[in-house]
């Protein structure tokens, strides 16, 4: 067979079976990993059979299953022996399915193998995979009905869909297989785990949010987790149409943003923290100059004069990292109208707060807590924990002056994420902090197919920055405060 992208010297190759992990190094990760093919949904979980004609329909289709992959092992490793890494690089797509298709017919034959037209296509596309991109990970990067990938070990794949998690029927070959595919991962980035360095946090690609711990540290085999890079961000009105919040919310916000109030979006772990910021981000003036950092860079602002950042964790040595603090701190001197943090997670906290005070005002970040008030302990925490020897009061009159509102996202147990609280700082009474509850959520009860029932309402409180929404010209029409009974 000829080919320009097969080696020059290749030899007859061996048709012995050896494991994926085995193979020799993987090729560089491409610049761009994901390739535009149409998304292949993952088949959801077989079910468990009734009769003994399912059980062995099963059975028959597991056993197909393996042997895929056992040829896909093999074709794997001789695709690796017979192309020519080096003139991969340069070539298309189409040229690299047409030589993968040429050289797996060749060794199927060899083997006196015969696959229906499926299981070929299945193979290519899988062996494509592997030899460019994140091997079983690839399928589910390109379904966009996913949102995160969560891999625990190499035979547990969870996917989150809708909301909700569930068991994918993707696995790794073993875990060689998965620490494989992690380092090529991390190596795109110049990183590299081990025994030494276990975990580590990079960005693919395509702009999906990586994070890896290997083992020993990682008990039963590596963990990765996954958060899909959405291209088309959810915008307010999606989120209003999900049911994320209301229209009269939504104006509130518009106000909020637009009068450069200081906006703390606070959230579990997936509650939708990030997408609220980026959301409220569209309310910006595109005349103001903003500034963005982040330990991954995911938020995408529409505006035209946008700086973004993103900190950068210690090399091999332990040298050249660039902290978000680093950043904040630099990002002062480049003369910003507003600055917006990604998360703030530690001693940046203060800087935060600093620019909050004086005169970045319209400044955004987000915290992980719980609700409003446990929103307000945890920058609290973060002040103490970064050293700052300041009595309580001081930092809580801090915290008040800084910090004008603080909106709520949270991860309904059904799965549906919502606002489920807007509120207010409004000062400082005695020692504590004042704040007043402008809109929540309200839970009613739930459905039968456990979906909550559930409504916004106003608190009948009207907002603390009335005047200055009036002085800006939002004249918030005064029914969006009155709540319904
Ligand atoms: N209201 C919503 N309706 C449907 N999906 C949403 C909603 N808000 C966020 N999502 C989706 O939920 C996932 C998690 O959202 P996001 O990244 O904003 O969460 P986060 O709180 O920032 O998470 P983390 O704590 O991991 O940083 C994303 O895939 C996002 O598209
Ligand atoms: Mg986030």
């Amino acid at each position: 067979m000829f080919s320009r992208f097969k080696k020059p010297e290749a030899g007859p190759a061996k048709p012995s079976l050896v494991p994926v992990g085995a193979a020799q190094a993987a090729p560089k990760a491409p610049a761009q990993t994901v390739v535009k093919a149409p998304s292949t949904p993952v088949a959801p979980k077989a079910p468990v059979p009734k009769t003994p004609a399912e059980a062995a329909a099963a059975d028959k289709d597991r056993k197909r299953k393996e042997r895929l992959q056992e040829l896909k092992v093999e074709l794997h490793k001789r695709l690796l022996e017979n192309l020519n890494l080096a003139a991969l690089e340069k070539a298309s797509e189409t040229q690299l399915k047409a030589e993968i298709a040429a050289i797996s017919a060749e060794a199927l034959d060899e083997m006196a193998v015969a696959l229906s037209a499926v299981d070929r296509a299945t193979l290519h596309q899988e062996l494509y995979d592997e030899v460019m991109g994140l091997g079983p990970l690839e399928p589910l990067l390109k379904d966009e009905t996913i949102s995160d990938i969560l891999v625990n070990g190499p035979h547990r794949i969870f996917v989150e869909r809708g909301g909700k998690l569930q068991l994918s029927d993707v696995t790794f070959k073993d875990e060689r297989h998965l620490l494989r595919i992690i380092d090529k991962i991390v190596s795109a980035v110049g990183r590299r785990v081990d025994e030494s360095n276990p975990y580590c946090d990079a960005r693919l690609a395509d702009g999906s949010r990586f994070n890896c711990m290997v083992p020993p540290v990682a008990v039963d085999g590596s963990l990765v987790s996954i958060r899909k890079f959405k291209k088309d961000k959810l915008a307010i009105r999606d989120l209003v149409n999900f049911g994320a919040f209301t229209e009269e919310m939504a104006l509130y916000l518009e106000a909020a943003v637009s009068t450069r109030l200081n906006i703390i979006v606070s959230g579990g772990t997936g509650s939708g923290k990030t997408t609220t910021l980026n959301a409220l981000s569209s309310f910006i003036d595109n005349t103001e100059r903003v500034l963005t950092i982040e330990d991954t860079a995911e938020l995408q602002l529409q505006q035209i004069h946008v700086g973004r950042m993103e900190s950068r964790p210690p090399n091999v040595e332990g040298k050249g990292a660039v902290t978000q603090r680093d950043c904040l701190r630099n990002a002062l001197r480049m003369r910003p109208d507003r600055i917006i943090v990604g998360e703030t997670r530690g001693e940046e906290v203060i800087d935060m707060l600093q620019a909050m005070n004086t005169g970045h005002d319209g400044s955004m970040t987000t915290i992980h807590a719980n609700n409003p008030r446990d929103g307000v302990s945890r920058l609290e925490n973060m002040v103490a924990m970064a050293g700052i020897e300041m009595p309580l009061k001081a930092v809580r009159s801090q915290i008040a002056s800084a910090v004008n509102l603080i909106v709520q996202a949270s991860r309904l147990q059904d799965g549906s994420r919502r606002m489920t609280s807007i509120t207010e700082i409004t000062g400082m009474e005695g020692e504590v902090i004042s704040m007043q509850e402008v809109f929540r959520y309200e839970r009613l009860g739930l459905a039968p197919d456990g979906k909550i029932i559930g409504r916004f309402n106003a608190t009948g409180v009207r907002s603390h920055y009335s005047e200055r929404f009036k002085q800006w010209g939002f004249n918030l029409p005064p029914s969006i405060y009155e709540p319904i009974h």
